[in-house]
């Protein structure tokens, strides 16, 4: 009989992470059965990451709300998914990350009686208000899981300090470092016609690439950060900043309003996953809050600054890729400038490192149960 696998997954960055798992269970047909049950937590920005990975979910909730809630998305995943677990009665289930499928998947798995595992466990930043709600996302997803696969020591180390079992917790690397080789492979021998057109538009300036979207952030973060931005563009003319919007309302609006005229910023909607890693490795620096983005800008040797008062993902602040400055005006502006304009500091930053894996976690990860004991 083959061991049942079920994926859940419902944002872009679970999607981008969890895509080159799936391939590798799917490499093992013959022992595993496995499917993919997307929340549709997002949409539009899930769709792009399906769509290039050319991935079909066996089943697909379809839950996303314009300007949704934390309360009715949590409610609808766990009422929703009952059907899909009862249906297909998978032996295991994976969920990914920190977001409210994470959190809300990993109960409703456990409430039908799966072995439930976690990728990406074990990053924290024990203050629970930030990020929000990814932080208790996280340890909700922890206190349930059965096997923990960690990306680094330091997070393993935090599951052990939680009681977690030694032997249910491995650590495999970051699958996001599988995903980004993987797509640069893509890029190198066949650049999309997104990146094509974005070549044109950009020419030979040097650039700045931004994106953001925490909840911590939103309203005044985001205010203090889009007036920041302004001010770098204005001081640095020979620049181009190039900010793909995420389609968060709460992120769109003060985005266009405050940064819509400048002349040296471009807005554009969010890029697949290829058109972005290419945007990365194009830029100069890259001022973000993303998660995943401090998990791959190390490997391509890319400053980052981290608008975000703490991080989980310590490994690349400790590196020196990484400089967590928060959301202040002037801090923004100085750490920017500063970066833009000390060629020692900026060499000293855009040293490559590579701290979140070697592109092999999702083989780890499946050797793993395939020697479980059924
Ligand atoms: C979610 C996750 C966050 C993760 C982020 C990745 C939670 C609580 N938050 O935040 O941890 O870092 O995704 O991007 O799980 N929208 C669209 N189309 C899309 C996606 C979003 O229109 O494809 C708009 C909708 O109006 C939606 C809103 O964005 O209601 C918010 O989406 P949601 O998933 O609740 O929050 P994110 O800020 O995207
Ligand atoms: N990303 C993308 N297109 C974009 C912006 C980001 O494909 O326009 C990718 C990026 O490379 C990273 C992931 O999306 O792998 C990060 O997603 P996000 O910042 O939304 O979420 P987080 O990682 O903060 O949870």
């Amino acid at each position: 009989m083959k061991r049942k696998i079920l994926l859940i997954f419902g944002t872009r960055p679970e999607a981008i992470k969890m895509a080159p798992l799936y391939k590798e269970f799917k490499k093992h047909n013959k022992v595993f059965n496995t499917k993919i049950c997307v929340t549709a937590q997002h949409r539009e920005m899930l769709d792009q990451v399906l769509d290039f990975f050319n991935i079909t979910p066996d089943y697909d909730l379809n839950i996303m709300k314009p300007n949704q809630n934390l309360f009715g998305l949590t409610a609808d995943i766990i009422k929703n998914l009952k059907c899909v677990l009862e249906e297909f009665n998978p032996e295991f289930v994976f969920v990914h990350g920190d977001t409210t499928t994470t959190m809300a998947s990993s109960i409703a798995s456990f409430y039908a009686g799966a072995k439930v595992c976690h990728i990406e466990a074990g990053l924290r930043t024990n203050n629970k208000l930030s990020p929000f709600p990814e932080e208790i996302n996280r340890q909700v997803a922890s206190r349930i899981c059965d096997y923990h696969f960690a990306p680094t020591e330091k997070s393993k180390e935090n599951l052990l300090k939680e009681n977690i079992k030694k032997s249910s917790v491995l650590v495999t690397g970051n699958t996001v470092i599988d995903a980004l080789f993987k797509t640069l492979e893509i890029i190198d021998k066949n650049p999309t016609s997104k990146i094509k057109e974005l070549h044109k538009i950009i020419k030979n300036q040097k650039l700045i690439l931004v994106t953001g979207h925490r909840r911590e952030n939103h309203g005044k973060g985001f205010e203090n950060i889009c007036k920041a931005l302004n001010k770098i563009a204005s001081n640095n003319k020979d620049y181009l900043i190039i900010y793909p919007v995420h389609l968060n309302p709460k992120v769109v609006n003060p985005v266009k309003r405050i940064l819509g005229k400048t002349e040296n910023i471009i807005l554009i909607e969010p890029l697949k996953y290829p058109d972005f890693i290419w945007l990365m490795n194009k830029s100069k620096i890259i001022i973000t809050d993303s998660g995943g983005v401090q998990e791959e800008a190390p490997s391509l040797g890319k400053p980052v600054i981290v608008i975000r008062e703490t991080t989980e993902r310590p490994e690349a602040v400790s590196a020196g890729t990484v400089i967590l400055v928060g959301t202040n005006t002037e801090l923004i502006i100085n750490k920017a400038c500063e970066l833009l304009n000390n060629s020692r500091l900026y060499k000293k930053m855009s040293e490559l490192h590579n701290p979140y894996g070697d592109g092999k976690a999702c083989k780890r990860i499946v050797n793993f149960i395939n020697n479980l004991s059924q």
